[in-house]
């Protein structure tokens, strides 16, 4: 008995020294811009205002896990889309961020025209983890899907739009735009960043939807440029625009999220295809839903990813002629009435979506559509439409069960038509097809 008792009293010992030296071995997580692992290297962010904030840019996510053949992932597809809603279901009680601990202004929209970027987001915000490391396959596409091909790609696009982000903060907001319009019109197959055709037409991007309301051509071009010097002919332009709004995202504040890679690039890019294919300022409620469901998307997806225009700006010619009539400008809060008036000096003139945090993804953007301070008409609608207003008010207080279903509508969005397997082709540049 005297032997059990100090063999017990040994092991108490023991587990006493060295609970404080693991504890300290397995930092809580952080998030992945913030992490500072070993022989990574740091950068120092400048915002717009020289707010300064370091990056890790080469701390990248590539999924752990080994990848079977395409046999066996088929064979084990059916099986992991069964357990898929399960999943997300578990995942999105499990992250709990903190936002409390950080102190972002907040001031007054008329005190903010042209905003600056507060700080950069240094939150504590959980990568949005999976439950298992597999990688999740969706219609054809897969998590991981350069990790033998060219494991660096990722990683190249992310530190780009890091780059970029640090010369040009609205770099951030402009690419998701992009990946709406292209997924919209004829899939996510990297059509509207087509400069030419071999037909000669007119291409997507002289849409009136596009024009000058979509840019960050540049910088694509530069990520691709870099990938072909890597890995010639391996990652699409598709697949670049894809990884680069979750990058574009995150950079905004959003936790880490999966994408799914594997698309293929188009051959055409026809102007008359945009045409009733991407969403106008002025579109009902209905008239959008209707739009997302002919993409494979329902509204609450809708609600979802309208919290995009929690970062960004919007031109006056698309919303300035809601002062016009009575009945539209009573959907304005005066204020920010006001604020239109006085800022749109011109059509061309821009105001931010959501002036107060104008470059951070966050529920604020939610919050304000609740009071009448939403730019846009559509937007704007979302809160009087019964389908739709009662998600507005959930996200506008949940920004984590937000933020959870921001990833996943995202790989939604970018699963729209697209083009695998051997469709299409793997662009060299993107602004043109390979002959
Ligand atoms: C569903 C209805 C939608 C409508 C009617 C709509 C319309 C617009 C309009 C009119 C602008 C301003 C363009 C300008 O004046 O320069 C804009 C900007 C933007 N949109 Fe949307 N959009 C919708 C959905 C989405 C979705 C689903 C996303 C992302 C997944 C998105 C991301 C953005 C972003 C990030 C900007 C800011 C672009 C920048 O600052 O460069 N939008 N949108």
């Amino acid at each position: 008995m005297a032997a059990k008792v100090g063999i017990f009293a040994a092991i108490l010992l023991v587990c006493a020294i060295l609970s404080p030296l693991l504890a300290s071995s397995f930092p809580n997580h952080r998030p992945e811009f913030l992490e500072h692992d070993s022989g990574k290297t740091d950068v120092t962010i400048h915002g717009d205002n020289n707010n300064v904030v370091h990056a890790n840019v080469n701390d990248i996510a590539i999924p752990c896990s080994n990848y079977e053949t395409r046999n066996e992932r088929s064979l084990k597809e059916k099986k992991k889309k069964k357990n898929k809603n399960k999943k997300n279901k578990k995942e999105m009680n499990h992250h709990e961020h903190d936002f409390e601990a950080f102190n972002f202004e907040h001031p007054q929209i008329e005190g903010v025209r042209h905003g600056y970027p507060q700080v950069f987001p240094e939150h504590n915000v959980d990568p949005i983890t999976k439950e298992h490391e597999e990688p999740e396959i969706l219609e054809g596409l897969r998590e991981g899907f350069y990790q033998n091909t060219c494991p660096q790609a990722e990683e190249i696009i992310r530190n780009g739009l890091i780059r970029a982000f640090q010369n040009d903060s609205t770099i951030a907001a402009a690419i998701p735009r992009l990946f709406l319009h292209d997924c919209f019109v004829k899939g996510c197959d990297g059509s509207i960043l087509l400069d030419t055709t071999p037909t000669g037409g007119k291409i997507e991007k002289l849409s009136p939807s596009n024009g000058i309301t979509v840019k960050g051509f540049e910088l694509i071009d530069e990520i691709k440029a870099e990938l072909e010097e890597n890995c010639p002919g391996i990652v699409s332009c598709s697949d670049v625009l894809a990884y680069l709004s979750r990058d574009a995202f995150v950079a905004s504040g959003l936790p880490h999220y999966e994408v799914s890679g594997g698309r293929r690039d188009g051959m055409e890019s026809r102007v008359e295809n945009v045409v009733g294919n991407l969403p106008l300022p002025d579109d009902t409620v209905d008239q959008m839903i209707q739009l997302f469901n002919r993409k494979g998307l329902n509204a609450e997806d809708l609600v979802v990813l309208i919290g995009a225009h929690s970062i960004g700006v919007a031109h006056c010619f698309n919303f300035l002629y809601r002062m016009d009539t009575p009945e539209k400008a009573q959907m304005v809060d005066p204020r920010l009435g006001n604020v239109m008036k006085f800022t749109c000096t011109g059509q061309m003139s821009t105001i931010a979506f959501d002036a107060t945090t104008q470059y951070k993804m966050d529920s604020v953007f939610y919050k304000q559509l609740l009071m009448k301070k939403g730019l846009l008409e559509s937007d704007q609608a979302l809160t009087q439409d019964i389908r739709t207003r009662g998600l507005v008010q959930r996200f506008s207080n949940d920004e984590v069960g937000w933020f959870n279903k921001f990833g996943v509508a995202m790989n939604k969005l970018g699963a729209v038509e697209v083009l695998t397997g051997n469709q299409g082709q793997i662009r060299k540049q993107c602004r043109a097809v390979n002959l």
